[in-house]
Parts: C-alpha cells; structure tokens; sequence
C-alpha cells in the first residue's frame, strides 16, 4: 500500500504484544511511523510483527486501569515528541450463555473492551487536539453489531464501543480529531486459535470470500482509518469481515 502519508507520524497501539495489534504496529513501522505500544503482557518489546517490530518499546499496564493507560499515553508523547495517531486494540474475549456468566466474567470483559475503550478515548482526545488534530480507532467487531450465540458480555461491550467512537467523533471533530472503529469478523490469531473447529467452520462459511481473515487484512484497514487518506472518515465503523455480516 503506497502512500498512506504515515511517515514520521507518532503512533501510541493498546494490545501491541499480539494478534492484531502486534499486526498493526508492524505495518506502522513499514510506512515509517514511530510507535509507542501499550499490553498487559508487555515483555518490553512488541512480538509477532518481524524483526521491526521488535524495536517498538511496549509499555507494561492495564487498560481497565485508567490512570495507568493516562500515564503510558503521557509517556509516549514525551517519548516521540508528539501523538497523531492511537490505534486500542487490546481486548478480551469469555464465551458464555449469558444465564451462566457470572458477575466476575461479566464485568472483566466489560471493563476490559469498554471501560478500556473509554480510558483510551478520554486520555487521547486532549493530546491530540494539542497537535492540532488526529486520528483514533477502536476495535469492535461483528458481533457488537449483530449479537451472537454465546457473546453477550463481549457484543454488548463491542456495541458500546460503536456507539462511544461515534459520540466521540461528534464532540472531538471540531478540534481535528477523528474517531472510528472497525469491526472485524473471525479473525486467525491467538484469541480465536482455541475456538471449536466447527465455530471456526461456520465463520468461514460465512464469509463471502470464503477464508477467514488474517491479523494484517485488519490491519491495513486499521492504517486506512489511521492516516489521512481517510481525513473525511470519522464516526464510522468499518466492517473487515470477508462479507461474513453483511446487511448491517
Ligand atoms: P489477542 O488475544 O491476540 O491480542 C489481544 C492483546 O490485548 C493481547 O496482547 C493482550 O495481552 C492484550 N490485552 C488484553 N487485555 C488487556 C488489558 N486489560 N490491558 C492491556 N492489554 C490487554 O487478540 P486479537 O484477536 O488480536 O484481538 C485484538 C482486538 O480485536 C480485540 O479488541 C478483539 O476483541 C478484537 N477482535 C478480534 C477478532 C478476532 O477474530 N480475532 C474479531 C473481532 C474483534
């Protein structure tokens, strides 16, 4: 992908120690950013993205922690010098029907996906609308809109962050700051990898394209949002899913 004017940009990437974060932050570093990354399973260094990637400094914390994620967002800026572009991927997943999720199940994916999406979104704005403007993108996914068997605690957490980048966007847009999410379908990385194989084969079936989609598919999309090819996109989220939920 040629000129997604990503060179020089400063990048801060919540769950960059794996999947599609670690995917994102990989792609950032071909079009020359500089990043930032942010994990709760930080080993100091992002993995799983080449040998680039392995240079990005990952800042151990938690996002349902907000002043941790405040303070990491505070030092990557003062690290890079300036923050154009926040990319939250961090996320968790903990399938159940919803009569047999209790409290604790509950509320980890919640405050994990949504409070975290929050903490991120809060503590961004002002650093950003400080450069004059920028770009943040959430992850969602198909079932934030659609709903699924099992996933209620992650497909309302996944509505909810629809609904915060949209209300983001409307208050943010007037400062240059743009807010949109993506919403993935079934996606090959470590969070699907212990699925039952017969999940696994409903979703491709699914898919109008017929495969499932890999950590870089989203991560491109990711870039899209994240430069300013998309410099009239805000508010939107943005199905990456093959055509597996397609009508919504
Ligand atoms: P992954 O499990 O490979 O990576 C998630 C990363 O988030 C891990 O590095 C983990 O340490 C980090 N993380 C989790 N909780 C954290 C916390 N409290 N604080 C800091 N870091 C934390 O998963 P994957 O697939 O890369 O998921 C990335 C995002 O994409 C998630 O938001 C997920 O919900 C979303 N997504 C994934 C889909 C898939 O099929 N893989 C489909 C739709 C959405």
């Amino acid at each position: 992908m040629a000129g997604l004017e990503l060179s020089g940009k400063a990048a801060f990437v919540t769950g960059a120690a794996s999947g599609i974060g670690a995917a994102v932050v990989a792609r950032l570093l071909e079009e020359g950013a500089r990043v930032v990354g942010f994990d709760r399973a930080a080993s100091g260094a992002a993995s799983g993205g080449g040998s680039s990637a392995s240079a990005v400094r990952v800042i151990a914390g938690d996002v349902t922690k907000s002043a941790e994620v405040a303070a990491a967002l505070q030092a990557a800026r003062a690290e890079l010098g300036r923050l154009e572009v926040v990319v939250h991927c961090a996320g968790v997943t903990d399938d159940a029907v919803v009569w047999k999720l209790d409290d604790a199940r509950w509320r980890r994916v919640v405050e994990t996906n949504l409070d975290g999406s929050f903490h991120v979104v809060r503590a961004a704005i002002p650093l950003l609308r400080a450069e004059g403007g920028g770009s943040i993108v959430l992850i969602a996914s198909i079932l934030g809109l659609r709903g699924g068997f099992g996933s209620s605690s992650y497909a309302a957490s996944k509505a909810g962050v629809i609904a915060l980048a949209k209300s983001a966007a409307a208050e943010a847009g007037a400062f240059g700051v743009r807010v949109n999410a993506v919403a993935p379908g079934y996606i090959q990385t470590p969070m699907t990898a212990s699925l039952p194989p017969a999940i696994t084969e409903m979703a491709r079936q699914a898919a109008a394209l017929g495969r499932l989609g890999e950590a870089g598919e989203v991560a491109d999309a990711i870039l899209f949002l994240a430069s300013p090819l998309s410099r009239y996109v805000t508010g939107t989220c943005l199905r990456v899913d093959g055509g597996q939920c397609m009508g919504y």
